[in-house]
């Protein structure tokens, strides 16, 4: 097969029956530095800073991903209360084979109501039908068992372990990959 050509658009808005993924700006500093950045449960697995106090925080990055024509970083806003409840966001990334992994965090007040795997399907589509990603990752800590459940809901299957793959709060974590291949993408088998 020939090499799957990608379309990047960016971190288009897509919506879902309860929320929207939508490009983040500075108006939502609050609610992040809220839902993710003074939400020690939120950090436990998820690597951003914590910050006490809200005038020490800033999502100047994010915003600057969010903005950028071939990278993908979405707030994640609740319809219901117009609310920027968490953010999704590209991880590692590789063009040339066309492999995206994914990461996420919402705050944990809103955790175990299917929001997560309510965008991660959403955004699994984009990657896809959009974007033409070929194959989406994702990896989550062992003992990350929400994370590991939002994975096997969406879809993705398990790929492999990654001993020593992330260093946070001053240890390493083996890492279980997952993963979903496009779909649209169907590989010829040719036996000679
Ligand atoms: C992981 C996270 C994104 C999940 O978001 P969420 O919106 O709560 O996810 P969902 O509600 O769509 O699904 C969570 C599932 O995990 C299950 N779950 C939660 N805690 C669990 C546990 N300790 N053991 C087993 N299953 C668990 C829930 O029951 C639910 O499954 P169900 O729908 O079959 O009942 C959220 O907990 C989070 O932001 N955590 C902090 C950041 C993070 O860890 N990000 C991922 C980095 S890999």
């Amino acid at each position: 097969m020939e090499r799957p050509k990608l379309n990047h658009h960016g971190s288009k808005r897509i919506e879902t029956k309860r929320l929207i993924l939508r490009p983040l700006s500075n108006k939502d500093a609050y609610d992040i530095f809220i839902n993710i950045n003074n939400d020690k449960q939120v950090l436990d697995y998820f690597k951003a800073p914590y910050y006490e106090n809200f005038n020490a925080s800033s999502i100047d990055s994010l915003v600057r991903l969010s903005n950028d024509p071939t990278s993908y970083c979405w707030g994640i806003e609740l319809k219901e209360i117009k609310e920027c409840i968490g953010i999704f966001l590209q991880q590692a990334r590789n063009d040339y084979i066309g492999s995206i992994e994914i990461g996420y965090a919402i705050g944990s007040r809103y955790w175990n109501q299917g929001y997560v795997s309510e965008a991660v399907i959403a955004v699994i589509k984009y990657l896809f039908n959009d974007i033409n990603y070929h194959k989406i990752t994702a990896g989550h800590v062992i003992e990350n068992l929400a994370s590991k459940r939002v994975l096997e809901k969406c879809g993705l299957v398990y790929e492999g372990i990654r001993k020593d793959d992330f260093f946070h709060n001053d240890r390493y974590y083996d890492i279980i990959h997952y993963y979903i291949i496009n779909p649209n993408h169907k590989q010829k088998i040719v036996i000679s």
